[in-house]
């Protein structure tokens, strides 16, 4: 969602911020604004839309400046327009604000100020914050943001200047992520650290409620109680180049050709003398008091949950159950002191699965999350954390964050498999045997993927559309089916194989693209009959199976081969082909892939 990046050094405030905030396009925005301080005045210039239409309105505009705020803004309060864009000013043009979150009690304030003749200038709850701070104003910005701090609620990162103090730059954060990047004679602060990469690896996550005074060559971070306080220097793992496209014409398809490096770098962490190794997550004393394991996440993670469920089950024969995070605290969860709570998250920050994860801590259970970005809120609000080694994921749609999801999930189930010792030695070693042939057989279906540009020509002017499979392979089939819906804006729904003829074959005409996944080895003849049932109909039947499964290839319209693999860890494959079908289609849309409509990368509203 929104995008913070701040700047104060030397000259440069207008190129780092432009260029930073290019590097956070992927959280999803609908305007850009930035301020500087140029000559003691505070300049605000902000555009509806792409940052490209900012860049152009600034080609011909002298922001040279050593100190500066910049913004993305995905619209909550307020429609996506030039006047609703951040920066927002107070009255007198003194203070800049930029706000990543939500102010709750806005409406509250907003009358208050207006009590006192305040005029907004936008519908926005941030412009709140400008305003609050001019009225708190004594002569000293700092002061005045701990006492803005006191009256505002929700959750926000902010980041403020001040004609008056052109040398520093001030933010906070509660709820919403912030780094502070340390560079040499000038700092940066950010939603995220791809932003800042091409300056600096050494940054400050900053906690809850921690108020940081920048300047070109200090930083001093407060925490809630206004005690200085000395955060842990964190150096980002992540090239610069790991945040460009490096060649390919989207991030998208950069991050599904990076998968099998992305899995490879995964069970590399995680294995040690051929053994997966949980050790500083979950002692064997804990695991022997697991009785329940729930896995929370959103959307794509959840559905690497689904597969984290499956593995767990089937492999460490142990009680799991998956729950969509928006819906997880709202249904009174189930939770005990022996019940161990997986977040997994790709960004770290989405505000359900934070919301989730409080709610079950609260409830006692233990909690552990996953995710891809170190010193993010979820890592640093679960009990333990385990990252996924996928590196920066920057297209919106998520493709080798969950990839490595899964493999964490699967090598996690077999970690419990063999404490717990439902599996022998030698069937774990086999297991990751198996897990470890996977970059291969991926690399497999990559070399092949100009076989996919054709079926997604024929899906380009599709309305709707089903993706179904059995099992496990129903799992994929959601996985596959939001792919397509989030890039493409093609209407598709996922089902059980078996479940389309309690109602939905209804929906099948001559021609409907029903895109079926068969690599559940015992379910296949089974799906072969739903496939006939539906071929009766006029669908048209797109399958993904095992390269050498005729059965499933004779009855197809087309069919995706793909190598052979244990049915459990199927999947890993399986979805391959349906993230090319997704970005194939959506190319041949000329759909905008790494920014489609409506979306953003990292929701941290609820
Ligand atoms: C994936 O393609 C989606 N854009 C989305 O479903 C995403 O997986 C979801 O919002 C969860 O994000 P997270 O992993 O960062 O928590």
């Amino acid at each position: 969602m929104c995008g913070i990046v701040g700047y104060v050094g030397h000259g440069k405030a207008k190129t780092v911020i432009l260029e930073g905030l290019e590097k956070l396009e992927y959280r999803g925005y609908d305007s850009a604004g930035i301020a500087v301080i140029k000559d003691s005045e505070i300049i605000i210039e902000k555009k509806k839309g792409r940052l490209q239409n900012l860049e152009n309105h600034l080609k011909d505009i002298d922001l040279d400046s050593d100190i500066g705020i910049g913004h993305t803004r995905w619209a909550t309060h307020g429609e996506p327009s030039d006047k609703n864009s951040h920066p927002h000013y107070n009255r007198d043009k003194t203070i800049a604000v930029v706000h990543n979150g939500i102010i709750e009690n806005y409406s509250l304030i907003k009358k208050d100020l207006k009590e006192k003749g305040y005029i907004f200038e936008s519908d926005t709850d941030t412009e709140v914050v400008a305003h609050l701070l001019d009225f708190l104003y004594e002569g000293d910005l700092f002061d005045a943001v701990t006492k803005m701090l006191k009256v505002i609620r929700g959750s926000y990162a902010l980041g403020i200047i001040h004609k008056d103090f052109p040398k520093e730059l001030i933010c906070t954060r509660k709820d919403s992520p912030l780094v502070i990047g340390i560079g040499n004679n000038e700092n940066f602060i950010a939603s995220d650290v791809p932003a800042i990469l091409k300056h600096t690896k050494n940054v400050y996550f900053l906690e809850d409620g921690d108020i940081a005074k920048i300047s070109a060559d200090t930083i001093k971070i407060f925490d809630k109680t206004l005690t200085p306080v000395e955060r842990e220097i964190k150096v980002i793992e992540w090239d610069y180049e790991q945040a460009t496209k490096g060649g390919y014409p989207h991030f998208m398809i950069k991050e599904i050709f990076e998968q099998p490096k992305s899995i490879e770098e995964t069970l590399n962490r995680r294995i040690k003398n051929s053994m997966p190794d949980f050790s500083d997550v979950l002692t064997e004393e804990e695991i022997k008091k697991i009785d329940m394991v729930h896995i929370v996440a959103c959307g794509t993670a959840y559905h690497a949950g689904l597969q984290g469920q499956f593995a767990l089950r089937k492999l460490a024969k142990t009680n799991s159950y998956v729950e969509i995070a928006s819906e997880y605290r709202y249904m009174d969860p189930f939770v005990t002191e022996n019940t161990l709570a997986i977040f997994v998250s790709q960004s770290g920050e989405t505000l359900d699965t934070l919301a989730a994860l409080k709610e079950a801590k609260a409830r006692g259970a233990k909690t552990l999350a996953i995710t891809n970005v170190v010193g993010s809120t979820i890592s640093r609000e679960a009990d333990n954390t385990i990252y996924t080694m996928a590196g920066p994921e920057i297209a919106v749609a998520s493709t080798k964050a969950y990839t490595t999801q899964v493999v964490m999930l699967q090598l996690l189930a077999i970690y419990l498999a063999e404490k717990k010792e439902v599996m022998t030695k030698t069937e774990v070693k086999e297991a990751i045997n198996t897990l470890y042939s996977i970059p291969k057989k991926i690399e497999f279906t990559l070399n092949e993927s100009d076989k996919i540009k054709p079926i997604s020509e024929g899906l380009k002017d599709k309305v709707n559309g089903f993706y179904i499979g059995r099992g496990l392979d129903f799992n994929i089939a959601l996985e596959g089916s939001l792919k397509m819906k989030e890039i493409s804006y093609i209407h598709t729904e996922a089902f059980p194989a078996g479940e389309l003829k309690h109602g939905s074959i209804a929906l099948i005409e001559p021609g409907t693209p029903v895109v079926v996944i068969g690599m559940q080895s015992d379910l296949l003849e089974k799906t072969i009959s739903n496939i006939k049932e539906l071929k009766a109909r006029g669908a048209y039947i797109i399958s993904v199976g095992r390269e050498d499964c005729l059965d499933l290839k004779n009855v197809s319209d087309s069919f995706i081969g793909i190598q052979d693999i244990d049915d459990i860890f199927s999947g890993l494959l399986s979805v391959i082909p349906l993230q090319l079908l997704s970005y194939y289609t959506s190319l041949s849309k000329g759909i905008d892939v790494d920014k489609p409509r409506n979306l953003a990368k990292s929701v941290t509203v609820e």
